[in-house]
């Protein structure tokens, strides 16, 4: 089995392709080799009711598939979506064996494993951290109400995401902002806190690349202070916005808010916790993933309640040195270094000058 890990890997990385095209779907690769073992085919799931990996891979395989070996990153699926099932696009190519990364947690589309073998098809799971990876938004988005959140903020060297006195711009270089435009167009909604809006007067809009959905954007504002001059306001009526406010400021800003309102701007009433607010994302906006882009009281807040699951850590060239400058999350007292929230580093990339961490939450 550790002889197709390369090929896993590679359909692994196929996957990621569609990412901000599939969601809430997987992402999903796949690899198909002909009887002899020679590379056949590749595919992968490219947009959200497109055909799955494997249908592409098959495609392309032909007959080649005939007798060959599909390796595909997760368990195929057994029921008619919007597409056809897999499990039998795979009887029908003929293939002898398929290998899978991990198991399919929808309720409705799980079991092709068995479905496969009882077809007389060889089916074995080769799960790799790669795969585990590459699914984790998935599973998390089938077996809870929440939508999957990656937070992104720029550092410098010594770990703070502005000075003293707020000054933030720019830290990271042009490689990495374009970076985050392109992400702001493959993501459902983009979050951010009122003291980023107060300080920095972001757009928080996608300027890089063609975006791949619309996200909306929230902005946390409990006393729903947010100046009608800001570019979020004032661009409202072209990119969707929200302001999440405490009841009792929506009750006695009314005015504010029909002034926002006349602007585009929606109002929510702010949830008792952020768990509620990302509940409400997903159920309301239908958002699957969100993209945290504030500064260190919402993004400690996300923290203090388990909601991030993903962090994207740009470090620029640049040292401050001083010690009442921002840092990227607070709220917490720790006295020991092993109090601190684990996580568990993905990747590092270079960008222009900047180094990229991808590091991941949890497990
Ligand atoms: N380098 C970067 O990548 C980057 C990115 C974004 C921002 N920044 C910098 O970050 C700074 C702004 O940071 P910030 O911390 O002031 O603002 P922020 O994180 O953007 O917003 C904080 C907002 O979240 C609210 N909040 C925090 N905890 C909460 C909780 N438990 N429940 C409800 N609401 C809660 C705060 O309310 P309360 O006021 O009631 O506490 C406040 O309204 C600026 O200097 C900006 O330049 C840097």
């Amino acid at each position: 089995m550790s002889e197709f890990a390369h090929l896993m890997r590679l359909a692994a990385r196929l996957a990621v392709r569609g990412h901000g095209h599939v969601e809430p779907n997987p992402m999903v690769g796949c690899v198909v080799l002909d009887r002899d073992g020679a590379f056949a085919g590749w595919g992968y799931h490219r947009r959200i009711g497109g055909a799955h990996a494997e249908v592409e891979a098959l495609k392309r395989a032909g007959m080649k598939a005939r007798g060959g070996t599909v390796i595909v990153t997760l368990e195929p699926c057994t029921h008619h979506g919007r597409t056809p099932p897999c499990v039998e696009a795979l009887r029908t190519a003929g293939v002898a064996r398929v290998i899978f990364g991990e198991r399919d947690p929808h309720p409705q589309a799980q079991g092709g494993q068995a479905w496969l073998r009882g077809a007389g098809i060889a089916c074995e799971q080769l799960s790799l951290p790669e795969t585990r990876d590459l699914n984790a938004p998935f599973v998390k988005r089938v077996t809870t109400a929440l939508p999957w959140v990656i937070a992104k903020w720029a550092q410098t060297v010594d770990g703070r995401i502005a000075t003293r006195s707020h000054d933030s711009q720019w830290i990271s270089g042009d490689r990495s902002r374009a970076m985050v435009h392109r992400e702001r167009g493959r993501v459902d909604a983009v979050l951010t806190g009122i003291g980023t809006v107060m300080r920095d007067d972001p757009l928080l809009t996608c300027r890089s690349g063609r975006p791949r959905r619309n996200a909306i954007r929230v902005i946390v504002d409990p006393e729903l202070t947010l100046p009608l001059d800001r570019k979020v306001v004032r661009t409202a009526k072209e990119h969707r916005t929200v302001v999440t406010t405490l009841p009792k400021a929506f009750g006695e800003k009314s005015e504010h808010r029909r002034a926002l309102g006349d602007l585009g701007v929606g109002c929510m009433k702010q949830h008792s916790d952020f768990k509620g607010l990302l509940e409400a994302l997903r159920r309301e906006f239908e958002a699957s993933t969100v993209l945290v882009e504030a500064g260190g009281g919402l993004t400690g807040a996300l923290l203090q309640e388990g909601l991030i699951d993903e962090a994207w850590v740009f470090v620029g060239p640049r040292l401050l040195a001083d010690e009442q400058a921002m840092g990227p999350a607070r709220g917490r007292v720790t006295e020991r270094i092993a109090q601190g929230i684990p996580l568990r580093l993905l990747s590092v990339r270079r960008r222009g000058p900047d180094a990229l961490l991808h590091y991941r939450f949890g497990g």
